[in-house]
């Protein structure tokens, strides 16, 4: 069995879904894409457990107790960045293998020099590697002086300026036994076997492989970073979520200060938590009440603004929708958004027509998320909505107001999951009265102290609770479908 080990042979990889083909072919059988077949030469490696049983090694599985498995937790490598250590589920779990992904220019590179100095605090700056294909050793000292690391244990930090995996690996087993070793990015590694160019789905795969190899057995953490396309995937590196121990997502608008950190694979932790960061001059800082980072900043209420308390996995962030309609002039109205689904804003546009007499069919639509967030979840339908009425009619929504809500195509509203949580945050935020689905009347009918709940049982009366609620208001709101 062993003969077969380090044979050469090549193959015709799928650029866009990684399948692989003995032939060339124009389609990718596979996914259908055209002409993305690339010939590339692959070595055929034993299986490890081939391997063992080559090697004379038994296959004994070892068992352990159910309840004193577990380990993984025990030897956490803490970072000593709260929000960091937070998303992962405490720290790096050793030999672990953790995917960071974000737009170019993000601050990934920032975020894991951060962390590297972190770790180096921690271990020995001796123990970290930080391996870059994407930029000169100079390049990244300049950057560590930016962040004021320089100075510290970040110092010693063992930086190589390399893209052959085969080299970083070579790092890895290098005395000192390194704790943490960052490789940035993965599109830029290579490996030497194959022809394919840096950053094709066949080399990616194959270096996180052979990254992976040396991270297990030498309990190794290793942090990839990988580049994600316009359209959300992370390229070519799209392949490696399912090889990976966690992947992690640095997003945010690029020109806005506001970082939020996700995790949306986590084998060692939730995939609940998110990180709230502000990227400033040295760098990028933890931000201590993440919960209004994405509040706006203005003197009084302002037509077509809506807070909306949402739920960032476990974690509850105020955001301000902003919608501005115009009449159109004439042909296509324009459907603008940023950090909401344009699709959803259609809709409602369709519903506030046909349901609560809202008529926008004609009118241009702007709708934007303060501080550069993306939220996709449905409860924002009801604000939404409300800030475009708002826009529309010219009246502002009281600033002490809140709402949320899913509407649905009749223009009932449905509630939404974590009230409670969501609407404490608000108060303790200074918010005073919340718009929310009548639904949420039921068992689980949050009553906060402080908090004035209008509970409305659809889209019309919605609409008239938050706008008679402007500076106009004279008195308490009385609304057809009543409060708590
Ligand atoms: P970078 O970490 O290089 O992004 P990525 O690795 O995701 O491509 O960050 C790039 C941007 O961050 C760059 O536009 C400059 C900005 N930046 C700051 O604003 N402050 C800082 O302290 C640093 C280091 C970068
Ligand atoms: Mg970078």
């Amino acid at each position: 069995m062993s003969k077969t080990a380090g044979r050469s042979q090549t193959r015709f990889v799928c650029q866009s879904c990684g399948e692989s083909f003995l032939r060339w072919e124009g389609q990718c059988r596979a996914c259908q894409a055209w002409n993305s077949l690339v010939e590339t030469a692959v070595r055929t490696e034993p299986s490890s457990a081939r391997r063992a049983m080559a090697s004379g090694i038994d296959g004994a599985v070892e068992t352990h107790r159910l309840a004193d498995a577990g380990e993984a937790d025990r030897g956490r490598l803490r970072i000593g960045i709260a929000e960091l250590d937070r998303v992962l589920g405490g720290g790096l779990v050793p030999g672990s293998v953790v995917l960071v992904g974000g737009e170019p220019g993000i601050g990934k590179s920032t975020l894991l020099l951060q962390a590297a100095a972190g770790v180096a605090a921690a271990v020995g700056p001796e123990r970290v590697v930080y391996a870059t294909g994407e930029e000169s050793a100079s390049q990244v000292r300049l950057r560590a002086d930016r962040l004021g690391l320089l100075a510290g244990p970040a110092g010693g930090i063992r930086i190589a300026a390399e893209s052959s995996i085969d080299r970083i690996a070579g790092l890895a087993i290098d005395e000192p036994a390194p704790a943490l070793l960052v490789v940035d990015s993965i599109q830029t590694a290579t490996v030497d076997e194959l022809d394919g160019p840096a950053g094709s789905v066949g080399q990616v795969r194959a270096a996180a492989l052979r990254l992976m190899e040396v991270a297990k057995p030498n309990g190794i953490a290793v942090v990839l970073v990988g580049h994600v396309t316009k359209d959300g995937s992370i390229a070519g590196p799209k392949t490696l979520e399912h090889l990976v121990d966690a992947v992690l997502t640095l997003d945010g608008e690029r020109y806005a200060a506001v970082r939020l950190l996700r995790a949306t694979k986590n084998r060692f932790g939730s995939t609940e938590e998110v990180g709230v960061f502000e990227m400033g001059e040295s760098g990028l800082r933890e931000v201590s009440d993440p919960a209004r980072a994405f509040l706006a900043e203005h003197d009084g209420p302002a037509p077509g603004s809506v807070v909306a308390p949402t739920l960032e996995g476990s974690r509850p962030l105020l955001v301000e929708v902003q919608a501005l309609v115009a009449p159109g002039p004439g042909g296509t109205p324009r459907r603008t958004t940023s950090g909401v689904d344009a699709n959803r804003v259609s809709l409602l546009v369709a519903v506030l027509g046909r349901r609560a007499g809202i008529g926008l069919g004609s009118h241009d639509v702007y709708v934007n998320l303060a501080g550069g967030l993306t939220v996709d979840e449905p409860g924002l339908d009801l604000p939404l909505a409300i800030a475009l009425a708002s826009s529309l009619r010219d009246r502002p929504v009281a600033a002490d107001t809140v709402a949320i809500g899913e509407v649905g195509l009749l223009g009932e509203l449905r509630t939404v999951s974590g009230l409670d949580r969501r609407l404490r945050e608000a108060v303790r935020l200074g918010f005073r009265r919340a718009i929310v689905p009548r639904g949420a009347r039921g068992a689980a009918a949050p009553d906060i102290p402080g908090l004035e709940i209008v509970a409305v049982g659809g889209l019309r009366d919605a609409i008239d609770a938050a706008l008679s609620g402007g500076p106009e208001r004279s008195g308490r709101v009385a609304v057809g479908s009543g409060r708590c």
